[in-house]
This record gives structure tokens, sequence and C-alpha cells, in this order.
């Protein structure tokens, strides 16, 4: 089983606003280059006026929160991929004892954004890996969304090969790309009703679904 967290807002400050006062007063205080630390939008808010995509952007805490409530749970034997809102891949190892204290784990993902690659005891804990979301994608996929009902994932639960995936951005829906990519794969879409749900929300009530198969 592989999870795939779609979208993270997740990402060092882009090269657009990395003059931007804000910006830079913050990476002073903290002994770092601009380039260098997380966009953070309970701090950088102001610089990130006009940013392109900015609804989506700027929110570390929520795949934070949505990676402590997976690694968290009792299921063994699952894949966990973060594709951020860059594009980019991240490898989690579902061994990493990940921070549960937020700025340590900002900490270590700009340490992840400026190594490539974070190792401890021969292990490698987190990694950008070169791997496109088409690949990480199936046909055994099940994408969460608003409007749809919980039996597709009842029903693909403790299947071969089976992808989850979840977004986790603070507002709005999957780009165009990915959409294309979810009608490519045929994949099914899953979810918990109309309403829109918080991805930790949808994170906790997926993990705990997917415990009872397990
Ligand atoms: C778009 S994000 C919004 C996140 C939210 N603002 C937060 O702070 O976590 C939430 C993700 O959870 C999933 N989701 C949202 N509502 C859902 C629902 N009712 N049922 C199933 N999945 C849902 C979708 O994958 C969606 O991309």
């Amino acid at each position: 089983m592989r999870f795939v967290f779609l979208e993270a807002s997740l990402e060092t400050i882009p090269p657009e606003i990395a003059d931007h006062e804000v910006v830079r007063r913050d990476a002073k205080r903290r002994g770092k280059r601009p380039e260098e630390i997380l966009l953070d939008d309970s701090k950088h808010h102001r610089a990130m006026e006009g940013l392109e995509n900015r609804e989506k952007r700027g929110r570390p805490d929520i795949v934070h929160q949505c990676l402590l409530a997976l690694l968290d749970s009792s299921l063994e034997d699952f894949e966990v991929y973060v594709h951020t809102v860059a594009g980019k891949v991240i490898r989690v190892n579902r061994k990493t004892r990940l921070p549960r204290n937020y700025n340590r784990f900002v900490g270590l993902m700009e340490d992840l954004f400026r190594k490539g690659k974070i190792s401890a005891g021969g292990d490698v804990l987190l990694e950008i890996v070169d791997v496109g979301i088409d690949e990480l994608i199936s046909r055994n996929a099940v994408v969460m969304h608003e409007g749809y009902d919980v039996r597709p994932l009842l029903e693909a639960a403790g299947s071969e090969g089976l992808v989850v995936c979840i977004g986790a951005f603070p507002h709005g829906d999957f780009d165009d790309e990915l959409w294309r990519i979810f009608e490519e794969k045929g994949v099914r879409f899953a979810g918990f009703g109309d309403r829109p749900r918080t991805s930790l929300y949808v994170t906790y009530k997926t993990v705990c679904i997917l415990e009872g198969f397990s």
C-alpha cells in the first residue's frame, strides 16, 4: 500500500519573494539564507501577496500533521510519498521518527531541501526522489475527495498495490495536471460526504478504516 500526499504546501522561499523585507528579516533571525527557509504563511503573509497559486502555498503544518497521523498508525508495510505544490516528490521512510514539534519539523525539511536526503543509522529517512507523480499514481489508486462516499475505499482496502491519495494544501482543488493523470489512470474517488474536510481529518479517518482491514 502507498500513501501519496498531493500538492503538499511545503516548499522553500521562492526566488521572486526572497528579497522581501519580511522574508529577509525572518531568515536573518534564524541565521539562514532566505532561499533556505520554508515558506510559511503565518510569517511571510505580506510577502506572499501576488505569489502565483498563493492560496495553495505556505502551509507546511498541514503535511506535518498528516504525516504524524499516518506514521503513528498501526498499519504495516506501506510506502509514503509527499508530492509538493512545486512538483517535487519526497519519499518518507515509514520508520522515520518525525519531530512532533512544528519548529523542529521545519528545520528538518529545510535540511532535506538543502541536502536532498536525510539519513540516520545507515537508513535513508527522507529523500527527494526523481520520480514523476504519474509514476506514483497507479490504476489501483483511490483519491480522497469531497462529494463521494466511502464505498470505493472500503472495496479497495486490502487490495494489492493500493495507492491512497490525499490533498495536503489549504484551499482549492487539485490542479489540472493531476486531474489529467487521474483520468488517464482511471482512478477511483472516495470520500466522507459533501462537506470539505481538513487533510488531517481525512488522513485519520482513512487510516482508521484501513487499519480495520490489516
Ligand atoms: C484541499 S485540502 C484542504 C485542507 C484544509 N484546508 C486543511 O487545513 O487541512 C483537503 C484534502 O482532503 C481531501 N478531502 C477534503 N474533503 C473531503 C471529504 N469530504 N471526503 C474525502 N476527502 C476529502 C481531499 O483530498 C482534499 O484535497
